[in-house]
């Protein structure tokens, strides 16, 4: 049998309560409690049962922290108010709908708030983990960049699925706080956000390496896992602070992990700040791949960019450099750009790519990774920051510029 929907209520007095109790029997929706205050409301959540509260948004003492509390429980509040105002206010509380008072509404946004999107995976769960992660723990990659889509994602995806091989599981989890597009570049298309699935488990203490597995979609030749992304920027409130250094802990038990971040590095201790998945990442990774565009706009972003990041990660990380959609038209050679970077950071390594509009085409229209189809200039030139990346053990050597770059290989 189905089981039923169940919600805590505060109205706080409202008139609209009396309307609203039979439409949601009515609706087979089942009012665990009427409470009194917020902390009330507190107190019932952690006793389990209800998916949704329902709360006048007015009442008084309803913050962030008390969104959060409800979270932890596995229980989505839904505003109800009619102040287009204040309805904006409790989205950046972490609410994550709000209604009009009528209750036919109300019903139907409990219905939408109620549903959570969990992956249903069809398939068997694949073992966990892979044997050559029996002994220890697959590396945290971030792959990072400034604002202005200097190539985060499409260096995210190539680097991930270069490294996947049939001896070394790898898994690609899109951690863009802005909103998640790896699912859109590996033709993933399904509605489904693993991030969303796996953070709702972490929040309830649910979380291991098999049910992340089961949350993850394999994807190309190469066996890529793939957590895919918020499928919008106001749903990043789910992904509570520390939920995805958990998330990625878990992860890395399962193999290599690469991290698509978002661009901003903004204060951590803003109460709601936006980038707090991105700092989390940050703060997890053992290595930081720094994306630049070679356009003058961007290589200003870029040096911003690395200066931003020490301050932001204390420099301990070791950071790479790419410079993407590099091309002979904009003037500068790759020495004067990497004496550039030098002047802000001193990365282990400074790789370039090429701009190469037909390749990523090709890939996107496609829905594969660069790898899976054939030769071009770009993955070429991925697959050597793929395999600077996957040899650590590859002594570093000092260039003339003193930048410690690696031996070539093959
Ligand atoms: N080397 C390249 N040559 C040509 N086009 C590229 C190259 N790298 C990335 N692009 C294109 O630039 C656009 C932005 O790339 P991508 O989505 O990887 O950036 P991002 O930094 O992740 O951006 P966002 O801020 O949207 O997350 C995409 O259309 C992508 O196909
Ligand atoms: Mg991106």
């Amino acid at each position: 049998m189905a089981q039923r929907l169940c919600v805590l209520l505060l109205a706080g007095g409202a008139g609209w309560e009396a309307g609203l109790l039979p439409a949601l029997g009515e609706a087979g929706i089942v009012v665990v409690k009427r409470c009194v205050d917020v902390p009330d409301l507190m107190a019932s959540a952690s006793t389990g049962g209800a998916a949704v509260a329902v709360v006048a948004g007015e009442v008084p003492h309803l913050d962030a922290e008390a969104v959060t509390h409800l979270l932890g429980h596995d229980v989505r509040t839904l505003g109800v108010t009619e102040d287009r105002a204040l309805a904006d206010r409790l989205a950046r509380l972490g609410v994550v709908d709000t209604s009009g008072p009528d209750p036919a509404d109300v019903v139907a946004a409990v219905r939408r708030v109620a549903t959570h999107e969990v992956v249903a995976d069809p398939e068997p769960a694949a073992p966990v983990p892979g044997d050559d992660h029996a002994a220890g723990r697959g590396r945290v990659i971030a792959v990072w960049g400034a604002a202005g889509a200097p190539g985060r994602t499409t260096v995210a995806v190539g680097v991930a699925d270069g490294l996947a091989a049939p001896d070394r599981r790898v898994v690609l989890v899109d951690a863009d706080p802005y909103g998640g597009t790896v699912a859109q570049q590996l033709g993933i298309l399904d509605e489904m956000s693993g991030l969303l699935a796996v953070a709702r488990m972490a929040n309830l203490g649910t979380l291991d390496a098999a049910a992340l597995v089961r949350c993850c979609r394999r994807v190309g030749e190469r066996g890529l896992e793939v957590l895919t992304g918020l499928p919008r920027a106001d749903r990043r409130v789910e992904v509570r602070p520390g939920v995805l250094g958990t998330v990625l802990d878990v992860t890395a038990g399962v193999g290599t992990v690469v991290v698509d971040c978002g661009f901003g590095l903004e204060d951590p201790d803003a109460a709601l700040s936006r980038d707090r998945m991105t700092l989390d990442a940050l703060e997890a990774a053992d290595e930081i791949v720094v994306v630049g565009s070679a356009e003058p706009s961007g290589l200003a972003r870029l040096a911003r960019g690395l200066v931003e990041l020490r301050e932001a990660t204390g420099g301990v990380t070791p950071v790479r450099v790419v410079v993407n959609r590099m091309r002979p038209t904009l003037g500068w050679s790759q020495r004067e750009i990497v004496g550039m970077v030098e002047g802000y950071a001193r990365p282990v390594s400074v790789h370039f790519l090429p701009e190469d509009r037909a390749a990523v085409d090709r890939a996107l229209v496609t829905g594969k990774s660069l790898t899976e189809l054939g030769d071009s200039l770009l993955r070429s030139a991925l697959a050597e920051v793929t395999r600077a990346i996957g040899a650590p053990s590859v002594p570093p050597v000092r260039r003339a510029g003193g930048l410690r770059i690696r031996r070539p290989v093959g």
